[in-house]
C-alpha cells in the first residue's frame, strides 16, 4: 500500500458502494436485531439513531479525513501525523483478528440455514429448539465455519474481490426488498406481531439502562466498521473533490436503514410467536436464527423466500468478511515484510484456531466461559465494548487536541466542499466524545468484572 501508486475511487458512488459494501453485514441484519430486542426496543432505536447522527457522524468523517489526507493505511497514517499515536493503529489492527473467526462462524450458520432451505427443511428448522441443538453439535457447525472462512480466504488470495462485489452490489437491493416483504407480511399476516411493532418504535424510558448504551454505541462501531482502521484505509482511495460530509451521511443513512428494517423484520415476529412473551426477547445471537425460520414456514413460498434470503445474507456477510481479512492481511504484508500468500495463510491460521474455539464454545467446551461468557459473546464484547471505544477514544483526542479539528475541517473542506456539522464536530470531538467514551467504558468494565450489574 505505497501512497505513490495508491489507485482510487472512480467517483462517489464508487466510494460511497464500497464503504457502504463494507459496512451493511451480519451486524445489520443479525446483530442489530438481537440487540434491539434485548436492550428496550424503540429506547435502543432511538439511542441508536441519536448517537449515529452525533457521534457515529463526527468519527467517520474523523476517520475518512485522516485517511485522505495522509494517503496512508492506518498506522502508518498514525505514525506519519504524530509518532506517539503509532500504537492507535496497532490497536485498530488487532480489532478484526477478533472479529474474523467469530463473524465466519456466524457466517457458518447462515451457510446452515441456506442450505436448509434450499433441500426443503422449513419447517424442521422452525422447530423451537432446532438451533439451540445444532449449535451443540460439535463437528457439523465447525464444517461450516470451514467451509465460509475457506471462500472468504480463497478469495482473499485470489485476490478476485471485485468479482464478489459485483456480484453483491446486485444482491443487496434485492436483500433490501426482501427484508421489507418479509417485515411487511410479519405485520400484516401475524397476531399479536403490531405489539413488537409498538415495542421497536415507540421509546419507553423504563427500559432504558446504561446497557442500553454501551450496548448502541458498540453496535455503531460495528455496524458503521469504525474504529478500526477501515475507514481510513477507505479515505486514503478516496480522491479530493469528492464531499466527505454527503457521503458519510449516504452510509449512514443507508447502514442504519438496512439495520431498522432488519429490526422490523425480526421484532414483530419475535412477538407473534411467544405471544408477548418478553423472555423470548433477550434470546441474544441466535435470534435471528430462531425466528426467521419460523416466519418462513409460515409463509406462503416460504421455503423459496427463506433460500433467496440467506443467499443474500451469504453474500452480505462474505463481502464483509472478506473487506476484514484483507484489512490484517493488508497489515501483515505492510508492517510484517511478509508475502501475500504466507500472509494470508497466517491469518487464516489465526481465524481457524479461534474461529473452531468459538464453535466449540457452544458445544464440547460449553462449560468453559470466561466471565460468564460464551467464547462468541466474549470476543464480540472485548473488541466492540471494549477495544473500540478505546480506539474511538484515542482517535477523538488525537483529532481533537493533537492534530486539532482544523486539520480535518480544513480537509472535509477542501476543493470548495463543504463541512455544515463544522460545530457539531468539534464539539463532539473535543468534549462529548472523549467524555461520553470513557464513562461508557467504565461501566462496561464494571459490568464486564461482575462489580456492578448495570
Ligand atoms: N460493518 C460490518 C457489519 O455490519 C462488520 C464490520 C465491522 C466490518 N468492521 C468491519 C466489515 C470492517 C468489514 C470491514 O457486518
Amino acid at each position: 500500500m505505497e501512497s505513490q501508486n495508491r489507485s482510487s475511487f472512480t467517483g462517489k458512488l464508487g466510494f460511497v458502494l464500497a464503504a457502504a459494501g463494507s459496512a451493511v453485514g451480519l451486524g445489520n441484519i443479525w446483530r442489530f436485531p438481537y440487540l434491539a430486542a434485548k436492550y428496550g426496543g424503540g429506547m435502543f432505536l432511538l439511542t441508536y439513531i441519536i448517537l449515529a447522527v452525533t457521534f457515529g457522524f463526527s468519527l467517520m468523517v474523523a476517520e475518512v479525513a485522516i485517511g485522505r489526507k495522509t494517503g496512508k493505511s492506518p498506522i502508518d497514517a498514525f505514525q506519519a501525523l504524530d509518532r506517539r499515536f503509532t500504537w492507535v493503529g496497532w490497536l485498530a489492527a488487532i480489532i478484526p483478528t477478533i472479529i474474523l473467526p467469530y463473524y465466519s462462524a456466524i457466517g457458518g450458520w447462515v451457510i446452515k440455514y441456506m442450505v436448509g432451505f434450499i433441500t426443503g427443511q422449513a419447517s424442521t428448522m422452525a422447530n423451537d429448539s432446532f438451533f439451540g441443538d445444532y449449535i451443540g453439535m460439535t463437528v457439523e457447525p465447525i464444517v461450516w465455519f470451514l467451509v465460509f472462512i475457506g471462500i472468504t480466504a480463497v478469495v482473499v488470495m485470489c485476490g478476485v474481490e471485485k468479482g464478489v462485489e459485483k456480484v453483491s452490489k446486485f444482491m443487496m437491493p434485492i436483500l433490501v426488498v426482501l427484508i421489507l416483504i418479509i417485515a411487511l407480511y410479519t405485520i400484516f399476516a401475524m397476531d399479536g406481531a403490531v405489539d413488537g411493532v409498538i415495542y421497536y418504535i415507540k421509546p419507553d424510558f423504563s427500559h432504558f439502562s446504561i446497557m442500553t448504551v454501551v450496548a448502541a454505541m458498540g453496535q455503531l462501531f460495528y455496524s458503521m466498521s469504525l474504529a478500526m482502521g477501515i475507514m481510513i484505509t477507505f479515505g486514503s482511495y478516496m480522491k479530493k473533490e469528492i464531499s466527505i460530509e454527503g457521503s458519510t451521511h449516504q452510509i449512514e443513512i443507508f447502514d442504519t436503514g438496512v439495520a431498522f428494517l432488519a429490526g422490523l423484520m425480526i421484532i414483530p415476529a419475535v412477538f407473534a410467536f411467544s405471544g408477548g412473551d418478553e423472555s423470548a426477547l433477550g434470546k441474544g445471537p441466535g435470534l435471528m436464527f430462531i425466528t426467521l425460520p419460523k416466519i418462513f414456514d409460515a409463509m406462503p413460498g416460504g421455503d423459496i423466500i427463506g433460500a433467496a434470503f440467506f443467499i443474500m445474507v451469504l453474500f452480505a456477510a462474505l463481502t464483509s468478511a472478506i473487506s476484514l481479512m484483507e484489512t490484517i492481511v493488508s497489515i501483515f504484508q505492510d508492517k510484517l515484510n511478509m508475502k501475500r500468500i504466507p500472509a494470508c495463510l497466517t491469518v487464516l491460521g489465526i481465524s481457524l484456531v479461534l474461529g473452531i474455539a468459538t464453535c466449540l464454545g457452544y458445544s464440547a467446551w460449553s462449560s468453559f466461559t470466561i466471565i460468564g461468557m460464551q467464547l462468541l459473546d466474549f470476543f464480540d464484547f472485548i473488541s466492540n465494548n471494549i477495544l473500540m471505544p478505546i480506539t474511538a477514544l484515542a482517535t477523538a483526542i488525537f483529532v481533537g487536541y493533537v492534530l486539532k479539528p482544523k486539520a480535518i475541517i480544513e480537509e472535509a473542506e477542501c476543493e470548495g466542499n463543504r463541512l455544515k456539522g463544522k460545530k457539531l464536530f468539534t464539539v463532539m470531538i473535543k468534549y462529548i466524545a472523549p467524555i461520553f467514551i470513557v464513562l461508557i467504558l467504565i461501566s462496561s468494565i464494571l459490568d464486564f468484572f461482575g462489580i456492578v450489574k448495570i
